[in-house]
């Protein structure tokens, strides 16, 4: 990629946010960047995933996600979560991440988040080198009134930039 695009595809201005999934016994948490909400009716949002996270392997067995938006002091969850493989760590277990049981979906929501957002599985299309993955928001619940953890200029980002 020229370092035009490079740059100009760094000043799209991301919210931070986790894709869980929980399946029997394991449950993973991935960073992400690359989501926002795609239909309103139904109520549906989408993410990118590259085809190699351990998150997608979790989701595609169960076809269902939560989707946490994070807040501004939650830059070492998404630090942690965005640099280690839930296939050698259990990133719940280590940092110590607060969980609460969803209301319709198995995996359970993060406590504390800018919001939770339970999503049933609606399409899966690769598309260039990720997969975008849609979901319909089955259930979801506002966490707190904090500003949103962001993503600019290809690194984590704040509020008052
Ligand atoms: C700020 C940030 C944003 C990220 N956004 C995405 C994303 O939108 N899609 C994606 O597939 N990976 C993204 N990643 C990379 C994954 O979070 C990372 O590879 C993670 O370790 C994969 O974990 P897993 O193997 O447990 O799924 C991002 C990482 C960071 C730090």
């Amino acid at each position: 990629m020229s370092s035009d695009i490079s740059r100009a595809l760094g000043k799209i201005a991301c919210p931070c946010g986790l894709v869980g999934v929980k399946h029997g016994d394991k449950h993973d948490l991935t960073t992400v960047a690359w989501f926002t909400q795609e239909s309103s009716n139904p109520p549906q949002v989408m993410v990118a995933l590259h085809p190699k996270r351990y998150v997608l392997e979790l989701l595609d067995a169960t076809g269902e996600f939560v989707l946490t938006i994070l807040a501004d002091d939650q830059e070492h969850i998404a630090t942690f979560c965005g640099s280690r493989t839930g296939r050698n760590v259990d990133k719940i277990k280590e940092l110590g991440i607060v969980t609460e049981p969803a209301a319709v979906v198995a995996t359970p929501r993060v406590k504390d988040a800018l919001a939770n957002l339970e999503c049933k599985v609606a399409g899966r299309y690769p598309c260039g080198d990720h997969i975008i993955v849609a979901g319909q928001v089955v259930a979801a619940g506002v966490g707190s009134d904090k500003k949103p953890l962001l993503y600019f200029e290809h690194k984590i980002a704040h509020w008052n930039l």
